[in-house]
């Protein structure tokens, strides 16, 4: 715990790296992501290993010493896994560490069972010990994989990898580049820091780290060609942090968040921001010249900003011009038909944390004792302290229903909160206008609201939870059950 100041280094002071960005000779190419084509699919029946164990890797740049990780076959990321859309996906998970895990696929419509929940969905898989996920993948998109057990730890360790949905019919793009994002909290040695879900994180914006890496690399080089038209494919797998990106020096176009298409938007500044758990697929022009050099860069807090990669340009064009205008991505098979009127409309206050009210008149013992989980409980979702997989559920709905949440968030924290087996529909807060795109995370800002809906059409017992990780396991989460 030595080293360790929520609102010093790893809050808001400085990114730890040697070479910023003029790294000439740093770059290196993103062998486990290239463009595309990284199929994990077998012959019929067969199941793809995953095995959770121990390996390492140069977080910290290929001439540093390698940090010990956990992860799936001893990666971090875990391995791509790629299937077409209404494909199934088969994961044999092999348990070789010393503690229990599962796998939660975020952001995919599969039945319950396979969700990876621990006690709500499935039992936690012991060590030495295996489950079979099966399941048909129905929407095409980015979606990732990830822990849902310890999961400070486990996702802190590096258990999480990306999971990619390709459309039925190939979408028109040169390139499809895969980066998922973290940020690491190392010792001086490069290990991983120990603290997981210390009352100080927990009870604050949850554990940052101050390497930031992408697909587990330190500033890699993501290889591109003139006038080729890349798919990025952001996942943000930090535990915690929100995470503002930009791309400098090109246009970017969002077509698709949390895994569904979106109606097309150029973002404003090159910027988007993503919550723990968020995706964006953008499209971007590569517009520069060969031997060009754009950073893809990383915003946090008062105007600081580290470039966490670059898009590298090769040689020679890859045609005289770039592609013409963009058409948005296909719709994937969502229940589109929101009925408000009838809607259960639940509001849901998020409370807690340092400081806080909630806080203050017991919830640092009270709640938490009362669970009798000997955790610390700092936070509350609807007014409850929960770990989102005993008691009772938050609500009971019958299936096909609408289902309309406002998050309140009364704190004085962001929030990205995480609806299993659904996605929902942001309203917008003026006039309940439907906005234009699909979620399963929402990142509610401190002090504000976010209004959504969904349709319940998934039968099954489903959690509810903030993705900040250290929040989620300190008490904002809770479940429902559509019946
Ligand atoms: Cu990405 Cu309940 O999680
Ligand atoms: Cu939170």
């Amino acid at each position: 715990m030595s080293n360790i100041h929520p609102f010093g280094p790893f809050q808001t002071a400085s990114f730890t790296r040697r070479h910023v960005l003029t790294g000439c000779g740093a770059g290196i190419a993103v062998s486990a992501f290239p463009a595309g084509g990284l199929a994990e699919r077998g012959p019929a029946g067969d199941f793809r290993v995953l095995r959770a164990r121990r390996g390492e890797a140069r977080l910290r740049g290929d001439d540093r010493r390698a940090t010990p990780i956990w992860g799936y076959d001893g990666m971090v990321p875990g391995p791509l896994l790629r299937v077409r859309q209404g494909d199934e996906v088969r994961v044999r998970l092999v348990n070789d560490l010393t503690q229990p895990t599962v796998i939660h696929w975020h952001g995919l419509r599969l039945p319950n069972a396979m969700d990876g929940v621990p006690h709500l969905t499935q039992m936690p898989v012991e060590p030495g010990k295996s489950f079979e996920y099966r399941f048909v993948a129905p929407d095409a998109g980015t979606f990732w994989y990830h822990s849902h057990l310890r999961s400070s730890e486990q996702i802190g360790r590096g258990l999480y990898g990306a999971l990619i949905v390709d459309e039925r019919e190939p979408v028109a793009v040169d390139r499809d580049i895969v980066v998922v994002l973290d940020d690491w909290r190392l010792t001086e040695d490069g290990n991983i820091h120990q603290s997981f879900g210390s009352p100080m994180d927990a009870s604050h914006a949850g554990r940052l780290g101050q390497y930031a890496t992408v697909n587990g690399r330190d500033f890699p080089d993501l290889p591109v060609r003139t006038n080729e038209r890349v798919r990025l494919r952001l996942i943000n797998a930090a535990n915690a942090r929100v995470m503002v990106l930009r791309l400098d020096s090109h246009r970017a176009t969002a077509m698709a968040l949390d895994g569904q298409p979106a109606q097309p938007f150029e973002l404003r500044g090159g910027r988007i921001t993503l919550g723990p758990g968020n995706r964006a697929d953008l499209f971007v022009d590569a517009t520069l010249a060969p031997g060009a050099k754009a950073p893809l860069v990383l915003e946090y807090g008062r105007g600081q900003e580290l470039p966490i990669a670059q898009l590298t340009y090769g040689g020679e064009p890859v045609r005289g011009a770039p592609l013409a205008a963009l058409s948005p991505l296909p719709s994937n098979p969502l229940p589109e038909r929101l009925d408000l009127a009838n809607a259960l409309r639940l509001e849901i206050p998020l409370d807690g944390g340092a400081m806080s009210r909630w806080m203050m008149r017991g919830g640092m013992m009270g709640p938490g004792m009362m669970m009798g989980s000997g955790d610390r409980m700092f936070w509350a979702l609807a007014e409850k302290s929960s770990t989102g997989h005993d008691g009772a559920p938050l609500f009971r709905v019958e299936r096909g229903r609408t289902v309309a949440i406002d998050f309140l968030n009364r704190t004085a924290f962001p929030h990205s909160m995480h609806l299993h087996g659904h996605h929902f529909r942001v309203l917008d807060r003026a006039d309940n206008a439907v906005r234009p795109y699909w979620l399963d995370t929402v990142l509610v800002e401190p002090q504000a609201s976010e209004r959504t809906a969904f349709v319940a059409d998934n039968p099954g017992k489903w959690m509810i939870h903030c993705h900040m990780i250290e929040h989620q396991e300190s008490g904002m989460a809770a479940w429902f059950e559509v019946m």
